[in-house]
């Protein structure tokens, strides 16, 4: 292609990759035009095919390193190049972090120079290898064929996590680099002993079959493993064999537990059907408190790097003498109940949508000995506003914790805060294009951001969470 001709899908062209977004692409420029390329090592010269080129915005795959990145790591994953989970595994993690800050650096910069001056390197993972404590893979009727297998292979059946790019392709997973160590052990005799038994998989596309995941937990804390079998019917005379069977095979799996959920949507929910051995739960502890987690319960995944969270959240609050807080979207109760401690339980209160987690923060409260947080189910949008507060008997807050879903802050979740007006505010984000609108909002309304710190909760993927401290002007 020559250098002034207007690229276009199917060109080949040569890039240099200097950053990386947060889809799990690394960007080169062509003319002064942004590339996001997949499959790319940052720092290396690539030659790239373009795959779209609309409206200004031009994609491409790597098809071949000219020079190789000087921060280029080592991969350990076999499935590198066909799973989608782990996008920048090839980069050193070092180099990993830098992008990470620079990413943040780019998406923060509309907040003005001074906001930005705030930003403080990326806090990264002491052990940025089998970090996390929680994986769902999926059972499949359609396998994918892995480069260099036989094209006659075994295609009905498999274990593992999807291709990428191919919502019904599951690759037999046979190790994985991120999930705890015991996971792919557990994943190999769940395999063998499902296809032993000729138990099929759920079909994606027909939705017949019976196995549909495989979900594992771990605790760091007690080093329980929960194990949890989502089928789409109960069929105890077929699930019963199975995991007997399991529970003899991988003897690390310290409680096995099984849900029913017979809808079309690709989830790891459904309802309770059976538990097999043990509680159906795991203890875990961060920050000293401790939190029972059954299938469905949502728990930061990375279990080192959440407590290093929590930490931070607890000192940023820091809560003075008589100040009430609120924890919003406070799920289990995490932030709370580490608030709570220190404190005081009467001090603390947790709002949250979901039911479920709100029973388990309640339950949680009680095994620590607060059982004084209250917590408030419902829609923030609705439990946030001053006469709802005032209603219930609250306390307005001097505090808030603000741990939104992506999405960040409903428009009547940020009036209710400007409203309220609380001195501070810890504002923490798993994504920063939601935080930079909503904190835009709040700078508008008479807070500063005082200091801003990245935490990688996920070596090797695109995401960062982030943690902003707010004061009043
Ligand atoms: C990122 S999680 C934070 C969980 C918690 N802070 C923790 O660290 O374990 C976001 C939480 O917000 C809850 N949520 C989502 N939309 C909500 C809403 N409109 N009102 C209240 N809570 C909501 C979700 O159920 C989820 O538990």
């Amino acid at each position: 292609m020559s250098a002034t001709a207007r690229p276009k899908r199917g060109d080949t062209v040569e890039l240099l990759l200097e950053e990386i977004d947060e889809r799990g692409r690394t960007l080169g420029a062509l003319d002064g035009r942004r590339v996001a390329v997949r499959g790319g090592v940052l720092g290396a010269r690539v030659r790239a095919r373009i795959t779209r080129a609309r409206r200004g915005a031009l994609e491409a795959s790597c098809e071949a390193e000219l020079v190789p990145s000087a921060a280029r790591g080592r991969a350990r994953c076999p499935h590198v190049a066909s799973c989608g989970g782990c996008s920048f595994q090839e980069l050193a993690y070092e180099a990993q972090l830098a992008a990470k800050e620079r990413l943040l650096a780019r998406v923060l910069a509309p907040l003005g120079p001074e906001t930005l001056a705030r930003l403080e390197p990326v806090m990264g993972c002491e052990s940025p290898w089998n970090y996390r404590n929680k994986m769902d893979f999926t059972f499949g009727s359609a396998r994918w064929i892995e480069p260099g297998e036989p094209l006659d292979a075994e295609r009905g059946f498999a274990l593992g996590l999807h291709a990428r790019g191919h919502f019904h392709k599951v690759l037999d997973v046979r190790a994985c680099e991120i999930a705890f160590p015991e996971a792919a052990v557990i994943v190999a005799s769940a395999r063998s002993i499902a296809r032993a038994h000729g138990v099929p998989a759920w079909d994606v596309r027909t939705h017949a079959g019976l196995l549909r995941h495989l979900v594992l937990r771990k605790s760091w804390a007690s080093g329980e493993i929960l194990a949890d079998l989502v089928t789409t019917e109960a069929a105890p005379e077929r699930i019963e064999p199975l995991a007997r069977e399991l529970l003899a095979a991988a003897p690390a799996i310290t409680t096995l537990v099984q849900h029913v959920n017979p809808g079309v949507a690709l989830v790891a929910s459904g309802a309770l059907a059976r538990v097999f051995a043990g509680s159906g739960r795991i203890e875990e502890r961060l920050d000293g408190i401790s939190f029972a987690i059954s299938a469905h319960s949502f728990f930061q995944t990375n279990t080192p790097q959440a407590e290093r969270m929590v930490r931070l959240v607890r000192e940023w609050a820091d809560p003075g003498p008589g100040e009430s807080v609120h924890d919003l979207y406070c799920g289990c109760g995490v932030f709370a109940l580490a608030l709570a401690r220190s404190a005081g339980p009467e001090r603390v209160v947790g709002f949250e949508l979901v039911e479920a987690a709100v029973e388990d923060a309640r339950a949680n409260a009680a095994r620590n000995g607060l059982a004084d947080v209250r917590f408030v189910a419902g829609d923030l949008a609705e439990t946030l506003a001053p006469s709802e507060l005032e209603r219930l008997g609250l306390p307005r807050p001097a505090v808030c914790v603000v741990d939104p879903p992506r999405a960040g802050l409903h428009d009547k979740v940020l009036a209710s805060l400007r409203a309220l007006a609380p001195a501070r505010i810890v504002y923490v984000s798993c994504n920063p294009r939601s935080a930079v609108r909503d904190l835009a909002g709040l700078i508008d309304a008479g807070w500063r951001v005082t200091r801003i710190r990245p935490i990688d909760l996920f070596p090797h993927t695109p995401h960062v969470e982030c943690v902003f401290r707010l004061e009043r002007t």
